[in-house]
């Protein structure tokens, strides 16, 4: 009998190809077969063997090219094989990733899987356009929260939220009317700074600014579309990583963080 291969799921980054890790780079130099979603960017699959078998499952929103179950059952079919699986998914596989339902599906198997980190959208977005999540005596805590219901599923609890000094939101975009409203509902006020930062560490990284009360416009004005990360509260005023490497505040204002030429191999629809 063949004995078992391994599982790695591994964490893409979030967008810039260099973001991965050091360790994902090595199972992604070794692996047999990858099955990759559509935020990996595509030169992460430039560094495969060629013989290497790769496999596109998708994740476009409520379009996913494999349901989970078949992309679960998948992994567990090429590793009973033998084969180095590698499962590379973007940002960090245990953030909105899924990853917890992959590495579950399997150890009931028995399929050994292992857990390669990486960095999430949800910390890599804000840093890349020098927003810091905390900061001594403006933010002491941050929470990261799903902006994406499924249908029938219970929104966020947003109101439980309210003595969070940063809030990001993932999946957000579609969606950002109906959190707007849920936010200022629940006691938040309209002046509260937001940042909306698309293509988060890519080539073409846009950051609009604007505040809960008129950042629902500015959006539409500025046509932001996914994939995008929304980060909210004081440290929205402040810029860091200036050459004094000191933080400053900065005016509200619409911006594009990285004027290198957009990289057209990634297109994302909006969610
Ligand atoms: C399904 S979630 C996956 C999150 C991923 N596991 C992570 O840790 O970054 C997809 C969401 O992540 C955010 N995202 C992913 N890549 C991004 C990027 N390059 N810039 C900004 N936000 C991004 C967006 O909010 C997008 O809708």
């Amino acid at each position: 009998m063949t004995p078992s291969g391994t599982v790695y799921l591994v964490g893409a980054g979030p967008g810039d190809p260099e973001l991965i890790t050091v360790k994902g780079l090595k199972y992604l130099r070794q692996a047999d077969v990858v099955l990759y979603d559509r935020l990996v960017h595509p030169h992460l699959l430039d560094q495969l063997p060629s013989r290497t078998e790769r496999i596109y499952v998708g994740k476009i929103p409520r379009h996913h090219a494999l349901p989970q179950d078949d992309i679960n059952d998948l992994l567990i079919e090429k590793a009973r094989k033998g084969r180095t699986v590698v499962r590379l998914k973007g940002g960090d596989p245990f953030v909105f990733g899924r990853g917890g339902e992959e590495s579950a599906a399997c150890s009931r198997a028995g399929v050994k899987c292992e857990v390669v980190p990486g960095i999430s959208s949800a910390i890599a977005a804000p840093a890349s356009a020098g927003i810091p999540l905390t900061h001594r005596g403006i933010s002491g805590s941050f929470a990261v929260v799903t902006g994406h219901r499924q249908p029938g599923q219970e929104d966020v609890n947003w109101s439980g939220l309210s003595g969070v000094d940063t809030l990001v939101i993932l999946m957000g975009v579609e969606r950002l009317p109906h959190i707007v409203n849920s936010l200022l509902e629940s006691g938040r006020h309209s002046n509260t700074q937001v940042a909306i930062i698309e293509r988060g560490t890519l080539a073409g990284q846009r950051v609009v600014r604007g505040i809960l009360g008129d950042i629902v416009s500015r959006s539409v004005r500025e046509a932001v579309v996914a994939p995008a990360t929304i980060v909210m509260g004081h440290v929205v005023d402040w810029t860091c990583g200036t050459a004094a490497g000191t933080c400053i505040p900065t005016e509200t204002q619409v911006s594009s963080a990285n004027t290198a030429e957009a990289d057209s191999a990634v297109n994302w629809p909006a969610l």
